[in-house]
């Protein structure tokens, strides 16, 4: 038991991760009752790694021939409502759900944050898909350090940022340690490309259109030609942009999940802000760290443009 980042909340380490008494329970619920069917389809992320924009796109691909565009249901949804936490949402307010009513839109499509090792067997053992994006581990952490500073109750002090960054570095916060979760989903994508695709934060950011028809491709849903020069990929890139949904109404007011402000999943969506937050030290703690955990891994990251 550690400590959390919030002041006045605790951390236990569950099955090799960090999270909170509630979410074990939920994580019970989870790995008990969900029966995975081999159509789904699962967004699972490590947070602040571009979960919201996941969901949109895959949302907006998957299901792009059961709405019109100028309709997509983004424009009046949050991508977390659109797209439920099984652990953080589903399960938390029933043990038993029915899945096949919640999910509105068919293949069935949810997220997750739980790492591989804990996902329920019938995840692993059916034909179901897994999206994985993760991102540089600076920007991450930046990332979730000030979404940690905002949620926190005004009259508490927020977690410093050398606090934070020790915690992090020692694998302490939700769902961590990083590295752990990141290299579950990294190696059984490698052994088994059909199941997991593997996507990164910045390659995103760089081309958006190219790893849209990625998307598509492994979703059983390629963009046809006919799709290619009506713009239809640019269309879902525009539409699940940073620029567009964070200035959609109902990104801006009220919450989805467990309280959370919707406002708060939208912040500065640029690869880098790291440098202005990070010391030198804590960049070179953390290089070391980089070059540790992931050595012989295959895995790699960007950290600028
Ligand atoms: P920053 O805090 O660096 O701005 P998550 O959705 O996993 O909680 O991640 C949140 C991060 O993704 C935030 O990063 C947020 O600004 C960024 N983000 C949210 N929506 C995005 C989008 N449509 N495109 C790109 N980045 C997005």
């Amino acid at each position: 038991k550690e400590e959390g980042w919030i002041s006045g909340t605790s951390l236990y380490l569950y099955q090799g991760f960090w999270c909170t008494p509630l979410e074990i329970k939920t994580l019970i619920s989870f790995q008990t009752h969900f029966q995975a069917l081999d159509s789904d389809v699962l967004v699972a992320t490590f947070p602040k790694c571009g979960t919201t924009w996941l969901k949109a796109l895959t949302f907006s691909t998957l299901y792009r021939h059961q709405f019109a565009m100028d309709e997509n249901p983004l424009l009046s949804f949050t991508p977390h409502q659109l797209v439920r936490f099984l652990e953080l949402d589903v399960y938390m307010n029933n043990p038993c759900p029915d899945l096949n009513n919640i999910c509105v839109y068919k293949p069935r499509l949810v997220g997750t944050h739980i790492p591989y090792a804990s996902l329920p067997a019938s995840i692993k053992d059916s034909n179901c898909k897994i999206v994985y994006i993760c991102r540089n581990p600076m920007d991450m952490f930046i990332s979730l350090w000030l979404f940690t500073c905002k949620l926190q109750d005004k009259i508490q002090a927020p977690p410093s940022l050398d606090e934070a960054f020790d915690k992090f570095c020692r694998g302490i916060h939700h769902v961590g340690p990083f590295f752990d979760h990141v290299l579950g989903y990294w190696k059984t994508s490698q052994e088994n490309p059909n199941k997991i695709l593997f996507l990164k934060y910045e390659d995103l950011k760089e081309d958006i259109s190219c790893q849209l028809k990625h998307l598509a491709m492994f979703l059983g849903v390629p963009f046809t030609e006919d799709e290619e020069k009506r713009g239809v990929v640019e269309e879902i890139a525009k539409i699940c942009s940073f620029e567009k949904l964070k200035e959609v109404e109902v990104n801006k007011q009220g919450s989805s999940i467990m309280g959370i402000p919707n406002e708060s999943f939208f912040r500065k969506a640029k690869v880098g802000d790291w440098s202005n937050h990070l010391t030198p030290v804590m960049v070179e703690r953390m290089d070391k760290l980089i070059q540790q955990k992931l050595e012989n891994s295959g895995l790699t990251f960007k950290f600028s443009y």
